[in-house]
């Protein structure tokens, strides 16, 4: 028999499995419910044997997030999806499975505040530690493994600073660093940036996606959701834990974020254009100190991007020149509340650009000595690029690049 073969990202994203022989509501219903009406006893006692047919609570499973679970897994490769209430949630549940007490987690030092902080302040209460390697140096990882070394973690690009880890490197030396300790190390990503448009890390083999859906899966600024995508096997050990976390995802929320993917290739290609568009304009602005953005070949690693990114994405960082009359962080204060188009709120990934100041949002709380090794300075301005049309976006960020 000839192999139907896999469809287009946008079509999966559209149809997910539904595309082959389904009949029914082209819309899924939301099962907005707790629980789960039993036909009779029967039911709770096949559920109690095993049979994962039986839907008992939805903190276990609800037939909508399940709906969603299922179309991300196929657009992004992987065995299996977790829906989860947020993308700390997924992120937090996903490594949790993978660690106890006493483990050590690898990772690359430029990462979303949130998961940083985390992994500062509060692994530690529970006997994780963290290790950075030198994210040019990805041969560290060999170095670094230990007996108790329980996963590799990165996260590119990076947010804010727009930064890329090489991901098939990481790969490689966790595999070299996997042969001399004799057993598996799962290398997990957080693809929240680049989403799976833009770069596909199971094709460059990592094990585990996690991804705050809140962001362009969502594409919206209307939910909060987040997902790990990995192994069938992997992916039942978190749904275990899950269970006891409690980070599972709402069916209405599931329901919108089914919604938005289907407008999720347009949107993001679209963002990606903009994007580009947008930076390659600022970085003429004589006011601008520096733009960084994947896609300029003034980024130090503008060849790697092409090499393991199929788009460059909608973030784009800026900073502004200095001037005598106000700090640096005062001038990204002026141009964002002068903005009229772009809106100063924290988030990305939505259809509406989004401005931030990192020192005022993701990376609030942290020492400077933290915040160099990180590469963020207190003038630098996030952008998360919409769907606008570009050239209001552009008009808007020169009328308000007077205020400097
Ligand atoms: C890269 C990245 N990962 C994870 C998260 C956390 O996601 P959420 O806010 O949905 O919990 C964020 C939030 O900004 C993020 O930017």
């Amino acid at each position: 028999m000839k192999k139907t073969p896999t469809p287009s990202l946008a079509t999966r994203a559209i149809h997910g499995k539904k595309l082959f022989a389904y009949q029914g509501p082209l819309a899924p219903p939301i099962y907005q419910t707790s629980t789960y009406r039993f036909a009779s006893s029967d039911d709770a006692i096949r559920y109690a044997q095993g049979d994962p047919t039986v839907y008992v609570y939805t903190r276990y499973h609800n037939p909508t997030v399940h709906d969603v679970e299922e179309k991300i897994a196929f657009m992004e490769g992987g065995g299996a999806a977790v829906l989860f209430a947020s993308g700390m949630a997924a992120i937090s549940t996903a490594l949790l499975s993978l660690s106890k007490a006493g483990d050590e987690i690898i990772s690359t030092p430029g990462l979303y505040g949130g998961t940083y902080r985390w992994f500062r302040d509060e692994l530690p209460r529970q006997h994780i530690t963290v290790r950075y390697i030198d994210p040019n140096r990805p041969e560290e990882i060999e170095s670094f493994v230990t007996s108790s070394t329980s996963l590799v973690y990165l996260e590119t690009p990076t947010n804010p600073t727009l930064d890329l880890v090489d991901i098939r490197a990481v790969v490689r030396h966790t595999r070299r660093a996997e042969k001399k300790l004799g057993r598996k190390l799962p290398v997990v990503i957080d693809n929240t940036f680049a989403s799976i448009i833009n770069q596909d890390p199971f094709a460059l083999g990592v094990d585990v996606i996690v991804e705050s859906a809140t962001k362009y899966l969502g594409g919206h600024s209307d939910i909060m959701s987040g997902v790990v995508i990995g192994s069938s096997e992997y992916i039942k050990r978190v749904r275990q834990v899950a269970k006891y976390l409690g980070g599972c995802a709402d069916p209405f929320a599931a329901f919108l974020l089914g919604r938005s993917l289907k407008t999720f290739e347009l949107r993001v290609r679209r963002q990606n254009e903009n994007a580009l568009a947008l930076a390659t304009a600022l970085s003429r602005h004589k006011k601008i100190q520096r733009v960084i953005y994947p896609g300029l070949r003034s980024h130090p690693k503008h060849e790697l991007a092409k090499k393991q990114m199929s788009g460059f994405g909608g973030m784009v960082t800026i900073e502004v020149k200095p001037v005598k009359t106000k700090t640096p962080v005062d001038a990204a204060v002026a141009v964002c509340d002068h903005l009229k188009v772009a809106v100063n709120a924290m988030s990305l990934g939505g259809v509406e650009s989004l401005v931030s100041i990192p020192v005022y949002s993701s990376h609030i709380f942290m020492s400077d000595d933290e915040l160099q090794r990180h590469g963020v300075t207190k003038g630098m301005i996030r952008i998360s690029v919409g769907v606008e049309g570009i050239d209001d976006l552009i008009a808007d960020f020169e009328q308000a690049l007077k205020y400097a």
